[in-house]
């Protein structure tokens, strides 16, 4: 069996009044559309005690600074759509 792509989405205070709301969703929708749900291990964390730069996500070892709803489809395409 194949590692499971891990997307983790700051859920601390401050990324949340930054918008990590939208990010989730998202990301959410992301996944569903492209059916990646079952290769991927989605899921929120505590702060990164990145607040400043916040929202936050990190996939698998990168962690994303200043991440907005356009960028997140960026991220993604950049780790799953293998051109
Ligand atoms: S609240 Fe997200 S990095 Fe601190």
């Amino acid at each position: 069996m194949s590692e499971k792509t891990e997307i983790v989405v700051c859920l601390g205070s401050s990324c949340f009044s930054r918008g990590n709301r939208k990010l989730v969703s998202a990301i959410q929708e992301y996944l569903t559309k492209n059916s990646l749900e079952e290769q991927v291990y989605f899921h929120g964390n505590h702060c990164f005690s990145n607040c400043s730069f916040g929202p936050i996500m990190k996939v698998n070892d990168m962690i994303y600074k200043d991440v907005d709803v356009l960028k997140v489809l960026d991220i993604l395409d950049s780790h799953f759509k293998k051109f």
